[in-house]
């Protein structure tokens, strides 16, 4: 009964939109305790539900004032599971740096009945981005890279561009949010087309790219769509571009200088690039609906042609700890002492310790500037988004504080990311603590552009305090479904209501 149960709710779902299927759908989670069953009858529920993994929060043993968030954002997490079908989600939050909430929820893999669980990890897509951002922050903090020289300084076999018969200079800067006019999955040719999204053949590469140069020949001598520095255009490959700058800077493949300098210091070990090949615990499956609003198994991808830009998995708990470590830094004193990175690629020892965060070893990631200057830097365009407090700083999604919304509620200033892949949809949220806030009002976000050569640092507004551990709200979510909507407004919604305990 359960599995008939359960399978039935997802097909019937997924046609949404016909009253006979709702009423369905209605019984069959009256007569079962459907692992969103919460939406009726709270947090009992929660707690019996069959289809809750073994390791979730327990939520009678949880100190009292998150209860409640944990019960709203239960809910909001499972409307958008009901609302959009979606198999799969995993949820972490933490606060201050401890972790009060996590969770598996639904299914992993609905062919053998696997529930999801707070270890489940899953391709972040896009979120990759914000690991690449940090990798180039940390060579550019020590002086390794500098963000406005041309990107053939370090890969020189990339080649000079030109747009309207000049000579065009593409940088980091201009990579790192978007504005260097590199395409995406389109090219030139078909930049008018209405393609939706997922419609793009580039998303569905099957063949492995052996390395970050071969992976640069996807689009590397195509003509930019735009002169650098003139408009923002989402692209992926820019990041592929990215990473082969940090390949030419650090002299170390990609990959290895993530492990190295990011994974590995932060205790990440439920995150690398998603191979198909190797065993990998606790992989969800992916999933997309196909034409007709079923359920199916997304076709098989290989993800080497953007490991930087869209090719990571993870767990939601690790995604966590990025986000604490990057808001102690945040947090910290400008006078903080930062590992160097150059000290470490000049000895070339295998196993470094740059800042383990959670484990308090050494406490700071960034120094608190180049932190404040990456979620700075903004491009504020409509063509990234028509919200006007949405900004895309290098390499994060940052939201203005202050504005109202509907209800007279503030939107605080935050900073994060959401990611859509191929059978998989995410989103990271870091609510900095409105009591030990920088003065955000610096984040210009009037201005069209404000991502501009030069600039070097944002030395106004620091906190100046010393602190161990961070203040505020992390919140990562994960689900199993390619293409799911409002990730980013459920992950903020959720950090908010944690925020507010
Ligand atoms: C949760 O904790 C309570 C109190 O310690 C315990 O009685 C209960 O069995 C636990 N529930 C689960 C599902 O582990
Ligand atoms: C969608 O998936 C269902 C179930 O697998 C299948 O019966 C149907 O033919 C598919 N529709 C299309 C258009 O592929
Ligand atoms: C924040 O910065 C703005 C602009 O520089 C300034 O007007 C305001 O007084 C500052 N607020 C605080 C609390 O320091």
């Amino acid at each position: 009964m359960r599995e008939n149960c359960g399978g039935m709710m997802w097909r019937i779902v997924a046609v949404g939109g016909v009253s006979a299927s709702i009423a369905a759908l209605w019984k069959c989670q009256k007569q079962d305790a459907t692992y969103c069953s919460s939406m009726q009858t709270g947090v009992e529920a929660i707690e019996n539900s069959p289809y809750r993994a073994s390791d979730a929060t327990n939520l009678s043993t949880m100190p009292s004032p998150y209860l409640e968030a944990i019960a709203q954002s239960r809910k909001l997490i499972c409307r958008s599971m009901i609302e959009q079908g979606i198999p799969g989600a995993v949820v972490c939050v933490t606060v201050d740096g401890n972790k009060v909430w996590s969770e598996g929820i639904g299914y992993a893999d609905i062919e053998n009945d696997v529930t999801c669980s707070s270890q489940t990890v899953m391709r972040i897509a896009s979120i990759s981005k914000c690991l690449t951002a940090v990798a180039v922050m940390q060579l550019w903090e020590d002086g390794l890279l500098d963000l406005d020289a041309p990107v053939q300084s370090y890969v020189p076999l990339f080649p000079y561009k030109t747009f309207d018969g000049k000579e065009v200079k593409i940088t980091c800067r201009k990579l790192l949010c978007h504005t260097a006019g590199v395409r995406h999955y389109k090219k030139a040719s078909d930049i008018e087309s209405n393609k939706e999204e997922f419609h793009n053949d580039e998303y569905f590469i099957k063949e492995h790219y052996a390395s970050v140069s071969e992976s640069l020949k996807l689009f590397s001598n195509d003509d930019l769509l735009y002169a650098p520095g003139t408009k923002f255009y989402y692209t992926t490959h820019g990041w592929t571009l990215l990473s082969a700058v940090i390949e030419g800077v650090s002299g170390m493949p990609f990959l290895d200088y993530l492990q190295k300098f990011i994974l590995s210091p932060l205790h990440m070990d439920g995150t690398g690039p998603e191979k198909n090949n190797p065993l990998l615990y606790n992989r969800a499956r992916y999933y997309n609906r196909n034409s007709s609003g079923m359920l199916e198994n997304t076709p098989y991808v290989d993800l080497s042609y953007k490991w930087a830009g869209g090719g990571l998995y993870s767990r939601a708990s690790d995604l966590c700890k990025l986000g604490g470590a990057l808001l102690l830094s945040y947090q910290s004193r400008a006078d903080t002492i930062v590992p160097s990175i150059r000290t470490h690629l000049a000895k070339k020892e295998t196993h470094v310790s740059v800042g383990a965060v959670i484990q308090g070893e050494k406490p700071f990631f960034l120094k608190p500037e180049t932190v404040k200057f990456m979620w700075s830097q903004i491009v504020h365009d409509a063509d990234f988004s028509t919200d006007p407090q949405l900004g895309y700083g290098l390499g994060w999604v940052v939201q203005r504080e202050g504005a109202l919304v509907k209800g007279g509620t503030v939107r605080p200033f935050c900073v994060g990311h959401t990611g859509a892949a191929v059978g998989a949809s995410s989103v990271l949220v870091i609510l900095p603590s409105q009591h030990l806030q920088h003065n955000n009002s610096q984040l210009a976000m009037d201005e069209h552009f404000v991502c501009s050569e030069g600039a070097v640092s944002v030395s106004d507004g620091l906190c100046n305090r010393q602190s161990s551990s961070p203040h505020g709200v992390v919140v990562a979510v994960l689900f199993n479904l390619q293409g799911v909507r409002g990730t980013y407004s459920l992950g903020s919604q959720i950090a908010m209501l944690f925020d507010k305990r």
